[in-house]
């Protein structure tokens, strides 16, 4: 079934129908002022931190999953007929009601249809700013009059802190208070405390105010407008048709204002709800003064599509495939940087109870953005940089308001990782080949703890610090977790994918010490790497695969004589990616990969699931079979299979590989996979489970990162250097051309590549505006606006 479709022109997807399978949600807003909202217009609002800031509250894994949100009822004062300007909460039948909804780059618009009256809502956060817009337009579109009330409302998290405000209530339900002041309503916690209006932090203080209609009435606490016995469907407030203009002190805080409307046929209005930090004195008035009429909020909302767009338009494609170019030029884009902006800290899924940036997933969300963003990363990356102790490995959450480099205590030596730091040399290097700052390697940071180095120091005590930490066949030990969270093999065991992660640590180190000239450093590089290849290659290749671990008492996990967890995808993976497998044994991998791991909705993570390998040794024996770690199909490893696919040559496969769990290819089939049919997931029940198919953590997960980062550079094979552009791709062989415009070192130009002979990967020829030239590098010196590069596969 379609619920909806892709409007790539207006960077849009449109949701046709309001009953998807489950809510389907956007993001508005920036790491200032953020926000969560669906097509019911369900979600929820917070200032830097969904768990310590809460300013709108979502109540976690309810019935529907969106619940709460920001509503306009609307009822009809001669019928007494109401409904909401979403199809949700009041749940019009869809024989009278139609609504569709737009979720744009940080804005939503929803409009409904219901009676003879037509209403669209839009919300988003101005760029910079620390309030949300609610604008509604109602039309009647009937041949009379009509007598309608809108009434708005939300609900405010007490205390301002997500497990206070949903658990502690026997204290803060006691600390809330709400009066109309100023023209608009103004909330508090902890009202009596002295407001700081610089530190947005503590105030929890909000205000609501509407403009562009009397307001004839408020409601400040929620019972009074649903009632002991309402619900969100049906308030008590609107079947009645009035409010009681109650000021609370004390109990849950609702946000609800009416304003009556008259409306000839065919006529409009407009009324624009703003709600934001501070006090109406400090903040609410002046701001309903700057930004009330409903000319700002047009051109606010302009700003930010701009904004957004100018992001996205660093990378456009035009291939053969449709959906594959909504994903890559909106979609994918899109979530990638608002998976970089939050990390895993707030969705409908995370709902604020993981705070701050974990640090292999944040290394790992540089790489999608990376092209987008440029120069405009290298805060965040250093950032991380900085969150690396000196022994080499990672605080594992870095709280980017109240990081303190050089004064934050080391992890305990159990809860290292071992393959924090490993992340950053994909990241660091794509950051330089973006920006060709390659005296970025020289600059001195600080470690979280103590101490300092240069980027290129920092690099070197990262794979020293597993190169340290090695166990009994020379591989370094797994530690706390490697990628895997649920991998618990100590400072004993040892992890084959951290082994290849540590070898392709170790060739892109050599690569970048060569460039500065740092002749000891290679050399360095050079015989680390040897001497762990061996290693290797004496205990981890089991005849057609890799193994992925072995235990504190030298078991081999992943041989063929194993009963579960034979086959793991990711050692597949990381042995051809990193280099280290010969020809054959990448070959033979990977079609053991396929053999065992392959489902129509992606590879599973490893097969066949565990049953009864030992908590201490993978914990993913906890989950069901065929989701999560537990022979799931993880979303974020199936880019590397892209990866590793494409550095054979098999673009057929590759592809075959990408468009399995790419969301786009699920648009028009979306109740198999239920979430957005437009963004990435962390997980989907393999064919094992009962729920095959269904995915499940939308949004914010490496998979969005990764998934960019290998169609751009791997698929298509626009890969960024230092001092060049390659082109390198790797397509299915059917595709007979395709295009993009590329954004690079501040010039935008143009790369077409034609396939005469349907071949996956080669470049026979390059031209740069017609000339002929040697190999399939675009030198930097060559870049000019307007470039046209052409390219010939065979
Ligand atoms: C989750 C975690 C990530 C981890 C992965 C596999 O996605 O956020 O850090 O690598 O699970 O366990």
């Amino acid at each position: 079934m379609q619920f909806g479709h892709f409007d790539d022109e207006a960077k849009e997807y449109v949701v046709d129908r309001p009953d998807t399978p489950r809510p389907w949600s956007n993001y508005l807003g920036s790491t200032e002022y953020g926000a969560i909202i669906t097509n019911h217009a369900g979600g929820f609002s917070f200032y830097r931190s969904a768990a310590l800031h809460r300013i709108l509250r979502l109540r976690g894994n309810a019935v529907p999953l969106d619940q709460p949100g920001r509503y306009f009822y609307l009822r009809d004062r001669d019928s007494a007929d109401y409904w909401s300007s979403s199809w949700q909460p009041v749940g019009k039948p869809l024989d009278e009601y139609s609504s569709k909804c737009r979720h744009g780059t940080g804005y939503t618009i929803i409009t409904s249809d219901y009676g003879g009256i037509a209403t669209e809502s839009t919300y988003f956060v101005p760029l910079g700013q620390t309030f949300e817009y609610w604008r509604l337009r109602v039309t009647n579109k009937g041949p009379a009059p009509r007598r309608l009330s809108v009434f708005t409302y939300c609900e405010f998290a007490n205390v301002g802190h997500l497990l206070n405000d949903l658990t502690n209530l026997q204290y803060s339900l006691f600390v809330s208070k709400a009066e109309s002041r100023q023209g608009m309503i103004a909330y508090a916690s902890h009202p009596h405390e002295s407001f700081d209006p610089k530190d947005l932090r503590s105030s929890c203080r909000y205000w609501m105010k509407i403009c562009g209609a009397k307001v004839v009435g408020f409601e400040t606490q929620r019972e009074r407008f649903i009632g002991n016995y309402g619900s969100y469907a049906a308030p008590e407030a609107v079947v009645r048709g009035s409010l009681t203009n109650f000021e609370t002190a004390g109990e849950n805080m609702c946000g609800t204002q009416q304003v009556d409307l008259e409306l000839a046929p065919g006529e409009s209005r407009e009324i624009i709800v703003l709600l934001g930090l501070g006090t109406p004195e400090s903040h609410g008035v002046a701001t309903a003064e700057e930004f009330g009429s409903s000319e700002r909020c047009a051109s606010e909302l302009e700003k930010v599509k701009r904004s957004w767009h100018a992001k996205l338009g660093a990378v456009w494609v035009k291939t053969p495939d449709p959906e594959f170019d909504s994903m890559v030029n909106v979609w994918n884009a899109y979530n990638s940087l608002i998976t970089y902006a939050w990390s895993r800290a707030a969705s409908l899924i995370y709902n604020g109870e993981r705070d701050g940036l974990g640090y292999r997933d944040t290394v790992q969300d540089f790489l999608g953005v990376t092209p987008l963003l440029k120069s405009d990363m290298r805060g965040r990356l250093e950032l991380m940089l900085t969150g690396q102790v000196a022994s080499g490995g990672a605080m594992p959450l870095v709280r980017p308001f109240d990081h303190r480099p050089g004064n934050e205590p080391p992890p305990k030596a159990e809860d290292f990782r071992s393959d924090d730091c490993l992340w950053l040399f994909h990241a660091v290097p794509a950051y330089v080949a973006e920006t060709g700052e390659l005296e970025f390697y020289d600059k001195v940071l600080p470690y979280a703890d103590e101490g300092s180095a240069t980027v290129l120091g920092h690099l070197r005590r990262a794979l020293e610090f597993n190169l340290e930490r090695t166990g009994r066949n020379g591989l370094p030990c797994g530690l706390s977790a490697d990628w895997n969270d649920c991998c618990k093999l100590g400072y004993t065991g040892e992890s084959v994918m951290v082994a290849f992660q540590v070898c392709y640590g170790l060739a892109v180190y050599r690569d970048v010490a060569e460039r500065l000239g740092r002749k000891d450093e290679v050399a360095w590089a050079v015989a680390e790497r040897a001497k762990l290849e061996q290693a290797i290659q004496r205990t981890c290749w089991d005849g057609d695969w890799f193994i992925w671990a072995t235990g504190k008492d030298g078991t081999r996990f992943g041989t063929k004589q194993m009963e579960e967890g034979k086959v793991y995808l990711n050692t597949q993976v990381w042995a051809v990616i990193s280099g280290v497998a010969t020809e054959a044994q990448g070959k033979r991998a990977l079609e053991s990969m396929h053999e065992w791991l392959a489902t129509p909705y992606g590879l599973m993570l490893c097969a066949p699931p565990f049953e009864k390998t030992p908590r201490h040794v993978m914990d993913g024996v906890v989950y069901n079979k065929g989701i999560k770690e537990n022979g799931g199909i993880f979303n974020h490893p199936q880019a590397w299979a892209v990866m590793a696919e494409c550095a054979l040559g098999n673009g057929d496969r590759a592809f075959e590989y990408y468009r399995a769990y790419m969301p786009s290819a699920y648009n028009t089939r979306a109740e198999l996979r239920e979430i957005e049919p437009y963004v990435h997931s962390q997980t989907t029940y393999a064919s094992c489970s009962p729920h095959a198919g269904k995915s499940r953590v939308p949004w914010l997960t490496g998979t969005a990162s990764w998934s960019l980062f290998v169609a751009v550079q791997n698929i298509l094979g626009i890969v960024p250097e230092e001092d060049a552009l390659r082109i390198d791709p790797c397509i299915p062989r059917h595709w007979p051309r395709f295009e993009v415009q590329r954004s690079f070192r501040g010039h935008s130009i143009t790369i077409r590549v034609e396939n005469p002979a349907s071949v996956c990967k080669g470049v026979r020829q390059l031209r740069l505006d017609g000339k002929v030239v040697a190999g399939n590098r675009v030198p930097v010196s060559a870049l000019r606006d307007g470039l046209l590069v052409e390219i010939t596969l065979g």
